[in-house]
């Protein structure tokens, strides 16, 4: 019994931060467009971009976004190339399906109003402990902590906690501690300051700029000289490593290009063609006499990288003009005028380079 009181309790140098950081953050906060409503639904579609991709990258596709979807029933209703096509470029795809899905809920079991409770918003699918808490803070004041990467990176160091931020009994005992410390008056400026102290000051790479920061005189790890060993994170695994070869098929006025599986790594978008392995010219003319086309003109493009979470892939690529794409069509490929796959046809940023060819 004692051990759980002792664990709900916060850690005694956080309960003075409050003051500080809410003091801090209405100074100092950048305005930014998803901080300037309170309306739910823009609130979750900025938290859900925001969470692999840096704010300024976020900014356009936001914008666009909610011109194009600016409610819970058009983003339920919306064809799933439409979304794919807003979504292209900011990776992990499976954001935008689990939003659909969960904007779906919401017409469903919520009558399309966004529900306005923390268990509600967390029964969405896609929708976490962190997502969960910055909407109810955000949008309905509510005292829930949002603890991601970057609120630990800040805790930790405050605190001086020396234990695995990528373990979720770190995260969970975080949220129960920030959960005692969050003021009544100013949930969501609490959490936005958290989130963006860790943005400004508590960076995630290089020095912190300890000199600005509202909790100097509070952060152990900097009375303690030990900002350089905190947060403690283990290590990822090591990312497999594919080879591919690009094929970039056209024909007078074509280009070829073909639907990803449904399920797995970019499932459901479309892609160039490629075999595996990095192919040298004459056995990309023979890859191509094997599936039945004519290769009239060969240009050898650039070899670029891309880095997915688990997989990179290690690109080699090849345009190849090809007297008529349609002759037959073994692998099943479609054949897209240009301006179209531009327009329509989502196709990852994992094939950015070899994009201008088309
Ligand atoms: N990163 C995650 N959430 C954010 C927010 N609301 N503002 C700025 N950066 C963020």
């Amino acid at each position: 019994m004692d051990s759980q009181i002792t664990n709900k309790k916060a850690h005694s140098g956080l309960y003075e931060l409050a003051e500080p950081l809410i003091r801090w953050y209405r100074a100092h906060r950048r305005s930014l467009p998803w901080r300037e409503t309170r309306d739910p639904y823009r609130i979750w579609v900025s938290e859900i971009m925001l969470q692999q991709t840096r704010v300024e990258a976020v900014k356009p596709y936001y914008e666009r976004f909610l011109r194009e979807l600016p409610g819970v029933k058009d983003l339920a209703e919306a064809e799933e190339d439409k979304l794919l096509k807003l979504w292209e470029g900011l990776g992990y795809y499976n954001r935008i399906r689990n939003m659909q899905k969960a904007a779906r809920q919401i017409m469903v079991d919520y009558q399309g109003k966004f529900p306005d409770t923390y268990e509600g918003i967390l029964s969405l699918a896609g929708i976490g402990s962190y997502t969960a808490g910055a909407i109810a803070s955000f949008a309905y004041g509510q005292r829930k902590p949002a603890v991601d990467g970057n609120v630990l990176r800040v805790v930790t160091r405050i605190t001086a906690d020396d234990s695995d931020i990528m373990k979720q009994s770190t995260k969970k005992r975080i949220e129960n501690e920030l959960e005692q410390i969050i003021p009544e008056d100013a949930p969501g400026d609490f959490n936005q300051g958290l989130i963006e102290l860790g943005a400004i000051v508590c960076v995630p790479n290089g020095e912190p700029r300890c000199e600005e920061c509202p909790a100097w005189n509070l952060c152990e790890a900097r009375k303690q000289g030990r900002i350089s060993e905190i947060p403690v994170k283990t290590k990822a695994k090591e990312r497999r490593i594919e080879k591919k070869t690009i094929l970039v098929f056209s024909d007078q006025d074509r280009i070829a290009i073909s639907k990803r599986p449904d399920r797995g790594l970019l499932a459901g978008l479309y892609e160039l063609p490629g075999v595996s392995g990095h192919l040298d010219q004459k056995a990309v003319i023979e890859y191509c006499k094997s599936i039945g086309l004519m290769p009239v003109k060969i240009k050898k493009l650039p070899n670029a990288k891309h880095i997915f979470s688990h997989v990179e892939w290690h690109m080699t690529g090849y345009a190849v003009q090809v007297d008529e794409l349609e002759k037959t069509n073994e692998k099943g490929f479609l054949f897209i005028r240009p301006e179209e796959i531009r327009s329509i046809y989502p196709i990852p940023s994992a094939y950015e380079a070899y994009m201008p060819q088309i």
